[in-house]
């Protein structure tokens, strides 16, 4: 049986939600990661550094007593992002970054952005502040396949916009194809990458695997096994430019069982333990650490965690759903089944 001892890891892509599901959800990214960078897709979206400061309260009031928790707020960037504001937002310590969702890509993103013209202002105002700009990276057109969303986004928007801010740090969110990696490797010295759990563990397949899976879909979809590959190999790289961002995306159950189901894949309670079975099965638990631990907070220029934990390849059951007050149950990745890995504390 391997234990495997790492500094306490950061998620650095997670959706929190609000009110109750956000009370439901939250306990399960704090007991595995000391921090994690906090997606503003809400309804209405955190849009300003002062819907930022107070979402922010309303997570640390959801962490559980005892819990060392640091939430990192994101501003969701509109056509009408003021410049100033988002700014002195990141000078003031409340804002790490600005979320880029083009319009209509996702779920909650239709105040996002209809043109990279409309939010040069910001873009320039942030490249000359360090502020990282977090990108969901898929064109929108209805005529693309949705299969190659992202690929395109990477030639038709990432590419220019590299080229027009050349000291902007971007990071490429969730990234599921050999061209997203590709891109993030050429500009490694201002660029990252977040990789999920299920872009590294599954492919397309997975989503009709013996019938319609709604809790595989997410956006980006789940792509064709040469692009998991080429993400595996990234993320077992130790390269300092992939890190660690489950995307966890909770959707009450009877939303994703649904004639038009909503897109995410709840991870937070099992992210480690898939994470781990990637690396485990790449033979490359020795660079887990880099990818969980030391290349976020070193790309966004934070210290890696102190605390060490402890993980055993030892069985455990997951819980079939997680209940939301006065909702409903949320289903997470696994539910019901045996991951390999455990907290060694549990
Ligand atoms: O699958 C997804 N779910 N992708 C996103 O980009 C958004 C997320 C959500 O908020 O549910
Ligand atoms: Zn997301």
């Amino acid at each position: 049986m391997r234990t495997l001892t790492f500094r306490r890891p950061d998620d650095w892509h997670v959706h929190f939600r609000d009110g109750a599901a956000m009370r439901a959800v939250v306990p399960y990214t704090t007991r595995a990661f000391g921090r994690a960078i906090v997606m503003p897709n809400l309804t209405p979206p955190v849009t300003t550094t002062a819907l930022a400061a107070a979402y922010r309260e309303r997570i640390r009031a959801a962490v559980p007593e005892g819990m060392t928790f640091t939430p990192l707020m994101t501003a969701y960037l509109t056509d009408g992002s003021d410049p100033t504001d988002i700014v002195s937002g990141f000078g003031d310590g409340v804002l790490t970054a600005v979320k880029l969702y083009p319009a209509h890509a996702t779920t909650n993103s239709q105040f996002g952005v209809t043109s990279m013209a409309a939010v040069a202002k910001v873009l320039a105002a942030m490249e000359k502040a360090g502020m990282p700009l977090l990108v969901h990276g898929e064109v929108t057109r209805t005529e693309v396949d949705v299969f190659d969303r992202e690929a395109r986004f990477v030639e038709e928007v990432l590419a220019p916009l590299l080229a027009d801010f050349p000291a902007l740090k971007i990071v490429l969110e969730h990234v599921t194809t050999a061209e997203g990696v590709a891109i993030v490797r050429e500009n490694a010295s201002r660029m990252a990458g977040t990789m999920t759990p299920q872009h590294l563990l599954f492919d397309r397949n997975e989503i009709f695997r013996g019938g319609i899976r709604p809790h595989m879909y997410c956006l980006p979809i789940l792509k064709r096994s040469t692009h998991k590959q080429a993400l595996r190999a990234a993320a077992t790289s130790g390269e300092s430019c992939f890190f660690l961002g489950t995307d966890t995306a909770p959707h009450l159950r009877h939303l994703k069982e649904n004639a038009c189901g909503c897109a995410g894949v709840f991870s937070a309670p099992t992210a480690i333990e898939a994470y781990l079975k990637v690396f485990a099965e790449e033979n490359a638990l020795d660079r887990f650490e880099a990818f969980a631990s030391l290349n976020g907070p070193a790309f966004y220029g934070l210290p890696a965690n102190d605390e060490r934990v402890t993980w055993v390849e030892q069985p455990r059951l997951v819980a079939e759903a997680v209940e939301v007050e006065g909702q409903g149950e949320i289903v997470s990745l696994f539910a019901g089944e045996t991951v390999g890995w455990s907290p060694a504390t549990a």
